[in-house]
């Protein structure tokens, strides 16, 4: 397989995984968008200090982990780049704010179990694999906000692009007010960029073709399960 026959094949597996998650297709409520805020916080803030940061460790090439860090520094310190100088679970602590969460709920909020099963599962998968499989791991769910998979919306806009939408017109807000949405297609572009680009210049040379493929098949069906466990509980509030 070529550089460019697994991108294609990578670009194939996020596509199946944009047309069928329900999250993405079934209307946004109340319920669901309060447990978003709250899950959503606390998942990216354990994957870009700790589950990505394991990846990072495993990587040999320096630009690529260096590249890791910046992501994750974005999304967990500080974002001058897209964010304002403001860490991306900041930003969206703030858009919960907007549909009249109070802060101090949102900070003691706790992660439902099916999120914690979701960390154990993507631990499983970016602790102790190859770095390349890892590196796909932490960009995989980003590339969904990239324009051009799934159906509707989502293909137009990306994930996030439709979000933004669809958060508008529940609550309606600003494009200020939506800046979490706004940011992330430009920032998760770069993102996704790195897994991507750096799987088309290493799979064929170590290998590890069919890999990386699965890899992002086996991480997509957790984010599908993360995303579930955030329908099921908002519903519940509903
Ligand atoms: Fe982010
Ligand atoms: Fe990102």
């Amino acid at each position: 397989m070529s550089g460019e026959s697994v991108i294609k094949h990578l670009d194939e597996v996020v596509d199946d995984f944009a047309r069928t998650v329900p999250f993405f297709y079934e209307p946004l409520t109340r319920g669901r968008a309060i447990t978003f805020v709250e899950q959503h916080r606390l998942n990216t803030r354990q994957r870009n200090t700790v589950l990505k940061l394991r990846v990072a460790t495993n990587c040999p090439d320096w630009e690529v982990r260096t590249n890791i860090l910046k992501g994750c520094t974005q999304e967990a310190i500080a974002d001058s780049e897209y964010g304002g100088g403001k860490a991306h679970w900041e930003i969206l602590q703030e858009l919960g704010t907007y549909i009249d969460l109070e802060l101090s709920e949102i900070q003691a909020a706790e992660p439902l179990k099916s999120t914690r099963l979701c960390w154990l599962a993507w631990d499983s998968l970016m602790s102790n694999t190859h770095w390349l499989e890892g590196l796909i791991a932490n960009t995989c769910a980003e590339r969904v906000n990239v324009p051009g998979y799934g159906l509707g919306l989502v293909r137009e806009k990306g994930w996030f692009g439709m979000e933004r939408e669809r958060w508008r017109q529940l609550f309606s807000l600003t494009d200020e007010q939506l800046d979490f949405f706004s940011l992330h297609t430009e920032a998760d572009i770069e993102h996704s960029d790195l897994g991507w680009n750096t799987v088309a210049k290493h799979a064929t040379n170590l290998g590890m073709e069919d890999a990386v493929v699965e890899a992002c098949r086996l991480n997509l069906v957790v984010w599908g399960q993360y995303l579930q466990g955030i329908a099921d509980y908002g519903d519940l509030r509903d």
